[in-house]
């Protein structure tokens, strides 16, 4: 019976992503170096690592978008971070303790298998408001010896192994193992009287987790932690979370919903990303110890569009960043596996314009002056510096609802800007302050056009990714 459901979800997903391929492929916002859904939705990023020289990107895939979010998990692999191979749809919720979506978790190698744990959500009929009552929270593991198929597939936590603090909502397990040489998973958390917080268990064998304890901020922090992440960096300990329910400022937690990190220590909380699309990151080691992270560019519940076409998919990952530990701070970069893609370089006109034809390239600009300056992207979008406040704001539709994002910035020295068909990333100094956001212009040319004084602007014609 399991087996039988196990193959028709796998048929249905196989035939909707033949179906609807190529009309998502023609769709004039798809991009080029980005990783999408090859059809359908996608939001997290899932069981990042790499396995054995081959970098996995697992993500939240909803085949049967727009009639049905039931959450499989995609699965791309790469050898080099910028040649990726779809893998089909490895971990899907085809038992009763997954059986209303494989949501998010992590992959973590021991030996020669490949552990993936993630969450298997579960709603119950009847009356239930499905926060304090009518969900259930399964922690499943499944196991693979070649990094491509998933089997053995297990529940090794369920509702009754959380404490009596927290209500239904536990999930996105992350796995890693401790300099104490034990395996540690951590859970995000909405507690009862809504507080958010992360659950601590401990395992020497991957099998069996015991409960070890919580942790939350001692001020209130939003009434839910979704997809926690710990992770070591230049010797410091960090902690990264999404909180949803934190009161937005003018210049702080302006999206929906947020994520960010603390540095062991301290109770600070700094946003990962001050773009309107931007979720639920999620950081590895790779083989060289570079920690990379690659976040969701969405964001749950938007009240802006991220699929104006209505093309049959909705939303992408980031690039893969490297992070790198800074005075406190952590700044992310683009990987430098991804400069492979610069092509020709292009000149700026003696107005400061260059036009992207394909609607890809990367921008860099150097020892800006007086710290000051704009730059339009598009007919619309305008990001703007100085007096150490950065804006950036849509003047049009071609920001589908979005409005402007404020941040407080030390001064502009640096920029980077990859522009890729419907996203940009901006970097600025290095990274210290990053912006995500879609774009949606009517034509895949978009104009650039830098309104600043710089020592040196190079911009180059980004290649596209080749995803096989
Ligand atoms: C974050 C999230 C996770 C959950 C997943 C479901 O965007 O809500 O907490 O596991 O998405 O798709």
């Amino acid at each position: 019976m399991m087996e039988q459901k196990k193959n028709t979800l796998r048929e249905r997903v196989r035939e909707t992503e033949q179906r609807c391929g190529s009309q998502v492929m023609a769709d004039r916002h798809r991009m080029e170096y980005h990783l999408m859904a090859p059809v359908g939705w996608l939001n997290d990023p899932n069981g990042l690592c790499q396995f054995r020289d081959t970098y996995h990107v697992f993500f939240q895939y909803a085949p049967f978008y727009p009639n049905d979010y039931l959450k499989c998990w995609g699965h791309y692999t790469s050898e080099d971070l910028v040649h990726f191979r779809y893998q089909g749809a490895p971990v899907l919720p085809d038992r009763e303790f997954d059986r209303d979506g494989a949501y998010s978790g992590c992959a973590i190698g021991l030996g020669d298998r490949l552990y993936l744990f993630y969450t298997g959500n579960v709603k119950e009929e009847g009356e239930h408001d499905y926060v304090l009552s009518g969900r259930g929270a399964n922690v499943i593991r499944m196991t693979s010896l070649d990094g491509i198929h998933f089997e053995d597939k297990r529940c090794i936590l369920t509702n009754e192994d959380y404490p009596a603090e927290c209500t239904c909502h536990v999930r996105d397990p992350k796995v890693y193992k401790g300099k104490d040489g034990a395996y540690h998973m951590v859970l995000g958390a909405r507690l009862r009287g809504d507080r958010g917080a992360i659950l601590l268990y401990r395992s020497q064998d991957l099998e069996h987790f015991i409960y070890e304890g919580m942790h939350m901020t001692e001020k209130d922090f939003g009434y839910m932690w979704e997809c926690p992440d710990i992770f070591t960096l230049d010797g410091h300990r960090v902690l990264s979370v999404s909180p949803q329910g934190v009161a937005s400022e003018r210049y702080r937690y302006q999206n929906i919903y947020q994520s960010g990190y603390f540095v062991e220590g301290s109770e600070t909380f700094t946003e990962w990303d001050m773009g309107f699309d931007f979720y639920a990151p999620q950081t590895f080691a790779d083989a060289e110890g570079r920690q990379i992270l690659i976040g969701w560019a969405g964001v749950p519940d938007a009240e802006y569009d991220s699929d104006p076409t209505q093309a049959g998919w909705n939303h992408s990952l980031t690039v893969p960043r490297e992070l790198f530990y800074r005075e406190g701070r952590i700044c992310q970069y683009p990987v430098q596996e991804l400069e492979t893609l610069r092509r020709e370089r292009l000149m700026p006109d003696e107005k400061g314009c260059v036009m992207l034809e394909q609607g890809c390239g990367d921008v860099l600009i150097h020892s800006v002056k007086e710290g000051t300056g704009s730059i339009c992207i598009g007919t619309g979008c305008v990001l703007e510096f100085g007096q150490n406040e950065i804006t950036l704001s849509f003047q049009d539709e071609t920001g589908a609802g979005r409005g402007i994002r404020r941040a407080k910035s030390s001064p502009v020295q640096d920029l980077r800007i990859l522009m890729d068909v419907s996203i940009l990333e901006i970097y600025i100094n290095g990274g210290e302050m990053v912006f995500t956001s879609r774009i949606f212009m009517p034509e895949k040319a978009v104009q650039i056009q830098m309104d600043l004084k710089a020592e040196d602007i190079a911009i180059y014609r980004m290649e596209g990714m080749v995803k096989e």
